[in-house]
């Protein structure tokens, strides 16, 4: 028998793409390849990281003790992510291969397409991935290209494959004007991520089911191939790499709920309320008259209004962390006020929950206008231009059109549809699944 191939997969240093990574290692595993993980060492240091049956490594982006948050300002995190990042992955790359254990492929994040050239110095295939949506990511490249412009205020536009959006619709990065200059900044680092060839095979955490027209649209630039959603099916078999510990005890809430009552609320591991937004989104919540499940993490605790943590807990729970898996797929939660980073709203397609979508920055606004316009499972929060926030009103008003408006049974169908298609995607023959049989074909020839 020929040696399997042996898959280095590098993430983009953060929750939010280290583990949508970890999961389609896990499926490249169970198909037989051997998959190793290489996050940093700082990471490696603060996150719980549950990989198994995928191994771990470690390198370096210079900052080893404080990660991001020691590093004087983001471009210095970036230009030594890229200088010390590039040295320490190719000493793990010599050390493997001296230990008889050479990698044969690096999936690598887009975000870090400096690890392209280290990966096939060495010889090895290279394999991009990206950790959001289809229609964000062509977004990206048709503005970097020059193929679309940005609608200035007032105007439209309708990126090929996607229906026609206003400014606020589009991913926050493409405003920020460093794009255009030399400096290092995340929007260059998200508009520079498809510097790819048309035969290059860039992997997206989506599904054709979902995506089909921006994937055939962006198929004319690249070899785009969706292999998600990257998350696991059984909400028991997740472990969330990160340091805020999951409570237990909202599932044990949940259970005294009735079915689809609860609204769950999250934002992520990294966005970031204002104080008086927060108390917009507390009072409406009181208003919506439903139950609610919120995450606001530690570091959030001190923007809720002071009597909100006192208040009795049986209307409204507030947690630090929560299984959001397990949470999505009880039979209590109605609908899931979230922030729409790519992973969550994945994770709610996949078990069927409709969303109010309350987007923030980077590619969130787009997610959730697709989550009203192109795939009907909930509605979006519209921002009131005179505060800047979303008002109480607001709030009330989507989540009481998710949980019991006139086009709430509408949304709740789409979803179950959806959620479906995501489920058939990755089972045998499914979409998906033949796409990652594929892949794994192509590294094992390279293996042999
Ligand atoms: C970031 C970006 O913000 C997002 O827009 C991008 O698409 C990916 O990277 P993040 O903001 O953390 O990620 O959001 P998201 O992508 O939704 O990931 C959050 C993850 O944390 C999800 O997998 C979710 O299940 C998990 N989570 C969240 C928990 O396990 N428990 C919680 O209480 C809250």
């Amino acid at each position: 028998m020929s040696p399997a191939g042996n898959v280095l997969l590098l993430p983009w240093p953060a929750l939010g793409h280290l583990s949508p990574m970890l999961q389609f290692g896990q499926r490249l595993v169970a198909k037989g390849l051997t998959a190793t993980i290489v996050t940093t060492r700082y990471i490696n240091k603060i996150a719980d990281l549950q990989a198994d049956p995928v191994a771990v490594a470690t390198i370096s982006d210079g900052f080893d003790e404080g990660g991001f948050y020691s590093a004087a300002n983001l471009e210095e995190y970036l230009r030594t992510l890229v200088e010390v990042g590039s040295r320490t992955l190719s000493e793990l790359i010599e050390e493997r291969a001296a230990a008889a254990a050479p990698f044969t492929c690096m999936v690598y994040d887009t975000f870090t397409p400096w690890a392209a050239d280290v990966a096939k110095r060495h010889g090895l295939l290279t394999v991009a991935f990206s950790t959001q949506s289809c229609a964000v990511s062509a977004i990206y490249y048709y503005v970097n290209k020059g193929i679309l412009e940005v609608p200035k205020e007032g105007e439209k536009a309708a990126p090929e494959g996607m229906p026609e959006m206003v400014r606020s619709d589009f991913p926050s990065f493409v405003f920020d004007e460093s794009r255009k200059g030399s400096q290092l900044t995340m929007a260059t680092v998200a508009l520079n991520q498809f510097n790819v060839k048309k035969d290059d095979l860039v992997l997206f955490n989506s599904f054709d089911e979902l995506e089909n027209k921006v994937t055939e649209s962006l198929k004319k630039y690249m070899r785009v191939t969706n292999i998600g959603p990257c998350v696991p099916l059984s909400a028991a078999s997740y472990g969330v790499p990160f340091t805020e510990v999951a409570d237990e005890t909202c599932m044990r809430w949940l259970d005294g709920n009735p079915a689809g009552s609860t609204v769950y609320v999250s934002f992520g591991s990294i966005a970031s309320l204002s104080t008086a937004q927060m108390s917009e989104l507390a009072a409406g919540l009181e208003a919506s008259g439903k139950r609610f499940l919120w995450v606001v993490r530690s570091e959030e605790r001190n923007k809720l209004p002071p009597e909100f943590l006192q208040r009795p807990p049986e209307r409204g729970l507030v947690v630090r962390w929560c299984p959001q898996l397990r949470v999505l797929s009880h039979p209590a939660v109605g609908c899931f006020l979230t922030h729409c980073g790519w992973n969550s709203t994945l994770e709610a397609l996949s078990f069927g929950v409709p969303m109010v979508a309350f987007g923030l920055w980077s590619d969130q606004p787009t997610d959730a206008k697709c989550v009203e316009d192109v795939w009907g499972v909930g509605v979006r929060v519209r921002t009131a231009a005179e505060t800047g926030l979303v008002a109480r009103e607001e709030i009330e008003r989507c989540v009481r059109a998710v949980m019991e408006g006139e086009r709430s049974e509408e949304m709740r169908r789409n979803s179950r549809r959806l959620k479906d298609s995501a489920r058939k995607a990755l089972s045998k023959g499914g979409s998906s699944d033949t796409n990652i049989d594929e892949l794994v074909a192509f590294v094992n020839r390279k293996a042999a």
